[in-house]
């Protein structure tokens, strides 16, 4: 049996991730693809809860980045491992790049214990391919906005931790050897699905 692909979205809170992946959900499955549409931190019946919790209740920074592991070591063992070995492909809506530029970028939580915990939690686990949805803090924010729901704690986070969150993601693409596409999401819906379609054809 051939080992699935493992793909993630990564972007700031209203880069179009949500948007993206349900149009690259249904354009893997017409290519063919068995596939596992799932999202961090979330996934598992558990790391929902431990979604609302992130989500909502203020917390420590350390407490932060060990809820969002916690939320990752089930939903690896639960959902992305056995789904990966039985030949899926795995779409996910976040994942641990998204540990290091938000708690990492914009918290300031050090490099050396997020990668502590995604050793720890992940071993040599890694997505095959990432899609960064790359777009200013400030047109992000505005999209977000532009939604008229209550924002989460995330969503309130002042303009400069995006713009942090942002750098370290453009910092985490330059040392990823190419695992890491970087895709223009300030553009159309459809523009941005043309280029997603063509990186798709040449994985
Ligand atoms: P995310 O999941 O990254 O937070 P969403 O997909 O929920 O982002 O999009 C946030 C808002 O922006 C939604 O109202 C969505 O319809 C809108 N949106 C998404 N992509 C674009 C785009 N390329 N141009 C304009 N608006 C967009
Ligand atoms: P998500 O549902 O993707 O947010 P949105 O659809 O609004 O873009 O993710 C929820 C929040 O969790 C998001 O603000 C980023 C944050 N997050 C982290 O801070 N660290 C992590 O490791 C993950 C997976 C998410």
């Amino acid at each position: 049996m051939t080992r699935g692909k493992f793909i993630t979205l990564e972007g700031l809170d209203g880069a179009g991730k949500s948007t993206q992946l349900i149009w690259l959900a249904e354009h893997l499955r017409q290519g063919g693809r068995s596939l596992v549409q799932t999202r961090e931190p979330g996934g598992t019946p558990l790391g929902e809860k431990l979604r609302t919790l992130l989500l909502a209740e203020p917390m420590h920074l350390e407490t932060e980045a060990l809820l969002m592991f916690a939320a990752r070591r089930e939903h690896i063992a639960v959902v992305i491992e056995p789904a990966l070995a039985r030949g899926d492909w795995v779409l996910c809506d976040r994942f641990t790049d998204a540990s290091f530029a938000y708690q990492g970028g914009g918290r300031g939580l050090g490099c050396d214990k997020l990668a502590a915990l995604e050793q720890w939690v992940q071993g040599d686990l890694q997505p095959d391919m990432t899609i960064f949805l790359d777009i200013p803090a400030e047109q992000a924010h505005q999209r977000v906005v532009g939604m008229n729901r209550e924002l989460d704690r995330f969503e309130r986070e002042q303009a400069a931790f995006f713009e942090r969150v942002r750098l370290a993601y453009l910092e985490r693409e330059a040392a990823s050897m190419g695992r890491i596409r970087i895709v223009n999401a300030s553009r159309s819906i459809p523009e941005i699905q043309k280029e997603l379609e063509k990186i798709i054809a040449t994985f």
